[in-house]
């Protein structure tokens, strides 16, 4: 922390996958820094890309206003690294350049919103470059270190969970087992959450890898006690316990590079979503589709029960449409207060949220962590007790 110099140019930058609630949180920043502090705002457009090539437009209050209730984000955004960016046919390391046209800018400090890896990111443009950075913690996969929740996540929530309440009619009505793709490559919070909210029968997540004969021999006894339908709410990141122990068994190696399959075809996720990680083998124009989870387990799971099963992937609509009023005012908080923190000097750190107030926590802190679901935590043992399966028992 602790910069001397007064504040009084700000960048602002949105990165990572978009969700509701970024258009809260620039107008936040952007309002109190113009109108309480008289601080100028830069928004930098589509992430780290955007400062890299230096595109930027200027904040005022036109541009920031009637926008609390948009998603999206009015900046753009992207899942480039500084430090790895793909241009004009390779990968560069254009950290230094990003900190150039900062100062160029006449940036104070570059406040970033976005997930995991745009902690990490801010931290290493800090570390390598001396540039002032703060972020505020956003993410439907609610997966941020330090803080108790990220915005994003309650509006996400929302919307998985209604998917659910429409989906239990349809099985209903068909007596079918319906497996819904939630998503969350590494956490299953959005999961676990939306599953407990709608009654899902069978909730799989990362954080618990599953089985599904057993999966199957509960449905199984579902129907021997008269209920004809099922819902399973899976994770995009969830695996069986088999998978698991292969993975682990030749997983070492690829773990150190991170790399996954790549035929170089179209169709490669890239990262598979993570902003974490990049397609090692061809990382500008991978873009290989993997088979989604939700299609392996309702494959397996009509065929170990002889129930028509069913397949709903919510896919991006989980990131789309307006913030739900507890993400705009997570949002507003988050804003007013990394501004409060900025003009004091204490730049980076990520503004969290925790136990209903606002505070900094160092980056270093925060970058690199991961706040996974707890196995053992209240929200699994609430869902066992009410009879929901795991996968696991
Ligand atoms: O990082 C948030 C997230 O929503 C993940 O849950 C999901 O796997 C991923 O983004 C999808 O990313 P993309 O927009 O790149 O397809």
């Amino acid at each position: 922390m602790g910069g001397k110099k007064k504040t009084s140019c700000i960048g602002l930058l949105t990165s990572g996958g978009d969700c509701p609630g970024l258009n809260a949180a620039i107008r936040a920043v952007a309002k109190t820094a113009m109108h309480e502090y008289g601080i100028r705002v830069i928004g930098i457009l589509d992430g780290f890309r955007g400062l890299v090539e230096n595109r930027f437009v200027r904040l005022d209050n036109e541009r920031v206003s009637g926008i609390l209730t948009l998603g999206g984000t009015i900046l753009g955004t992207s899942r480039d690294k500084p430090h790895k960016i793909p241009m004009g046919g390779q990968v560069m390391d254009m950290v230094q350049v990003a900190a150039e046209n900062a100062r160029n800018m006449q940036i104070d400090c570059l406040v970033c919103l976005g997930g995991g890896g745009t902690q990490k990111n801010a931290l290493r443009l800090h570390a390598e470059t001396g540039l002032n950075v703060m972020t505020l913690p956003k993410t439907i996969d609610n997966d941020i270190a330090e803080t108790d929740v990220s915005f994003g996540f309650d509006t996400a929530r929302g919307i998985a969970t209604d998917a659910i309440d429409r989906l239990h009619t349809t099985a209903t009505s068909h007596h079918r087992i319906i497996v819904c793709e939630i998503m969350g490559h590494r956490a299953g919070w959005l999961t676990l959450a939306s599953g407990l909210a709608g009654g899902a029968d069978v909730i799989l997540i990362p954080e618990i890898p599953y089985d599904l004969k057993i999966v199957s021999e509960y449905l199984h006894e579902r129907r021997r006690n008269g209920k004809r339908f099922s819902i399973v709410a899976v994770a995009e990141g969830a695996s069986s316990i088999s998978d698991m122990n292969a993975s682990q068994a030749n997983g070492k190696a690829k773990k150190k590079t991170k790399k996954h399959k790549c035929n170089g075809a179209s169709g490669c996720s890239g990262n598979g979503g993570d902003e974490d990680s990049t397609c090692a083998e061809n990382p500008t124009t991978c873009r290989q589709v993997q088979e989604p989870v939700a299609s392996r387990v309702a494959r397996r799971l009509q065929e170990l029960t002889g129930t028509d099963a069913r397949v709903t992937a919510l896919g991006h609509v989980q990131r789309g449409g307006i913030p739900s009023a507890f993400d705009r005012m997570l949002c507003t908080l988050l804003g007013t207060k990394a501004v409060e923190l900025l003009v004091k000097g204490d730049y980076n750190v990520m503004v969290a949220y925790r136990e209903g107030r606002c505070v900094p926590v160092p980056l270093k802190q925060v970058a690199g962590r991961r706040k996974v679901v707890d196995p053992a935590g209240p929200l699994v043992q609430s869902a066992r007790l009410v009879g929901t399966c795991l996968g696991d028992q």
